[in-house]
């Protein structure tokens, strides 16, 4: 069975990427990973406030403050150099622990003066480079044209300054989803990630405080970037890669037949451990056999090919035709 497939147009053995978290932080972690049959990984994101900030100058004012919590430990535990370097060796010592593309990541707010920092990571070695962007949309005086500019623009930034290549990992927060994801394909990147789901916060009535609840997401996650890749596959010129909710074999199945090329996960292993991913990919191969499929492609996309599934995805409210139920 022929499980290959590309993630950012460098060929994985299979479709299963780790996505950028704490399972993908340490060279031992990302072993891990290539040693459970992962097909690629994609480190543990560095934050832009990481390469630009200094400890002095952050206040608890900051939007980051409640966005980026863990950016904010970084750089309170270390100085701006000391993190940019233990990042670079980290992308170092991983290419060497292991044979499967290591992609870094950047989680990025702005386009100013740290995309130079982008040309390092590819002299450090890295595969590929994910930009993690969001722009938090929180500003009245942001308009949905600007936070997309912004978009354009750090996307512009990075590849002035490197050649390796680009995945870009997005939200969901656009005014125009269609429409912008369609202007960020159409840049020299090479593929596109749907969707990032941020951190969460809750709040616990008992004493009254914001708490960190919902880290990990659930499988019924997985119908907002399955509608997406299928509305989107087939008409944008780059690979779609699905993440969010994608727990178990048939998760990644579906995604396929809606028309990713891979797909990223993360809580389904920190929940049922990294070697669950030999598990998924057996799974995967055995429904492959049932169906009569050899190749990814032989089913890649083919949910779209009926108007009506189409139809079903372009869809918002219930209908009885939709649902079977009158309600
Ligand atoms: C503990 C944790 C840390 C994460 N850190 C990052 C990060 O640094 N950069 C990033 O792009 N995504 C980060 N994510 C998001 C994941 O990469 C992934 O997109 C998200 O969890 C959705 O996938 P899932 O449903 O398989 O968990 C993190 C997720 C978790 C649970």
């Amino acid at each position: 069975m022929d499980l290959s497939t590309t993630f950012m147009g460098i060929k994985i053995a299979n479709p299963l990427i780790v996505a950028s978290s704490g399972l993908t932080n340490s060279v031992d972690r990302v072993k891990e990973c290539a040693d459970a049959g992962a097909g690629a990984v994609v480190l543990k994101s560095l934050f832009e406030e990481q390469i630009v900030t200094d400890k002095n100058a952050l206040t608890a004012k900051d939007d980051m403050y409640f966005w980026y919590p863990q950016a904010v430990d970084f750089i309170n535990t270390f100085s701006k150099e000391e993190g940019i370097n233990i990042y670079l060796r980290m992308i170092e010592s991983c290419k060497k622990a292991v044979s499967i593309p290591v992609m870094a990541s950047i989680n990025c707010v702005s386009p100013k003066e740290w995309p130079k920092f982008a040309a390092e990571i590819e002299k450090s070695g890295a595969d590929g480079i994910e930009l993690n962007i969001f722009i938090p949309p929180t500003n009245i005086n942001l308009t949905g044209y600007k936070m997309e500019e912004t978009y354009v623009d750090i996307i512009h930034e990075v590849r002035k300054n490197v050649s390796i290549p680009i995945g870009v990992k997005v939200g969901f927060y656009f005014t125009s989803l269609y429409r912008t994801m369609y202007k960020i394909s159409n840049l020299d990147i090479n593929s596109l990630v749907l969707f990032n789901r941020y951190f969460r916060p809750d709040i616990d009535i008992e004493t009254l405080r914001v708490v960190a609840q919902n880290v990990y997401s659930s499988p019924s996650e997985i119908t907002l970037s399955l509608r997406w890749i299928a509305l989107l596959y087939g008409n944008i010129p780059r690979e779609l890669v699905a993440a969010t909710g994608i727990h178990d074999y048939q998760g990644v199945i579906k995604q396929i037949l809606a028309g990713a090329s891979a797909v990223q996960i993360c809580s389904t292993l920190y929940k049922n451990g990294v070697p669950y991913l030999r598990t998924m990919l057996d799974e995967m191969e055995q429904w492959m056999a049932n169906k009569g499929y050899e190749n990814l492609n032989s089913f890649r996309g083919l949910i779209t090919r009926s108007e009506e599934n189409t139809a079903a995805f372009e869809r918002v409210q219930f209908m009885k035709k939709t649902t079977g139920q009158l309600f």
